[in-house]
């Protein structure tokens, strides 16, 4: 069972991602949780180049390189995973490159992206997508409270308006495809926003007949 986790930089998600897979853990599953771009050896390389403040990159080379970086990451360690019957959880899939590349960046303009992005990942799509939801700024706070200015990587220093395309993206694309999304408030406790997707995984999951509890 694939299961990923969207939000901007900041929302919290990769706190719940941990979250999850600790619960899932403690429930006797097993259960693989890798981190977009990177997950494999290639692909933390291209992270590295990706979120380096002193290189330029051109949009499109951008969305490149995250894909390559995903490519990679499907075939070397989601495809095995899921075959061997473990929970794969992404902090980050392919609907990143939708509304950062797509979005953020104009590259989407004729709406080639989603074509692409399946061809990227064979088609494999998560059975549930939790998107924490939270504006720009108080992402952007909880974020300089935790890294400071100087600690922001590339991506991280694109502007207000670049983040906030990203995120009525976001909201978006969760409207257009509501049996796949979640959306959860972010303002929410740490606490609160995982009870909330635990128990949606535990239905989703006796929906599937794959017993979590
Ligand atoms: P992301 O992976 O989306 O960039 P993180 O999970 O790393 O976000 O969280 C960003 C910061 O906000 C961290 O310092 C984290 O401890 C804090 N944080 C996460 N979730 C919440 C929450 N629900 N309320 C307040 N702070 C949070
Ligand atoms: P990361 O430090 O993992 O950020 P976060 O904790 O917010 O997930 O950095 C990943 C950055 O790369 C983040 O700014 C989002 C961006 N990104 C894209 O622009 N396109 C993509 O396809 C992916 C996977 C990430």
């Amino acid at each position: 069972m694939l299961i990923s986790f969207e939000g901007i930089d900041g929302s919290g998600k990769s706190t719940q991602a941990l979250r999850l897979k600790q619960r899932l853990e403690d429930a006797g599953r097993q259960v693989l949780l890798v981190r977009e771009p990177g997950g494999t050896a290639l692909s933390e390389r291209v992270r590295q180049v990706l979120l380096d403040p002193a290189l330029h990159v051109d949009p499109l080379a951008e969305l490149l390189l995250f894909s390559a970086a995903r490519a990679q990451l499907v075939r070397e360690c989601i495809m095995p995973a899921l075959a061997d019957k473990q929970v794969v959880v992404c902090d980050r899939f392919f609907d990143s490159t939708t509304v950062y590349q797509g979005a953020g960046r104009g590259l989407d303009q004729d709406g080639w992206i989603a074509a692409f992005n399946r061809r990227v990942t064979s088609g494999l799509v998560p059975a549930r997508t939790y998107l924490v939801d939270l504006d720009p700024e108080e992402a952007a706070a909880r974020q300089m409270a935790r890294d400071g200015q100087a600690g922001r990587d590339r991506m991280e220093r694109a502007s207000g308006e670049f983040y906030q395309r990203v995120v009525t993206a976001y909201r978006r694309l969760a409207a257009e495809e509501p049996a796949r999304w979640v959306v959860i408030d972010g303002r929410l406790s740490i606490e609160a926003i995982h009870d909330i997707i635990w128990s949606d995984f535990v239905t989703l999951a006796a929906a599937r007949n794959t017993p979590e509890q």
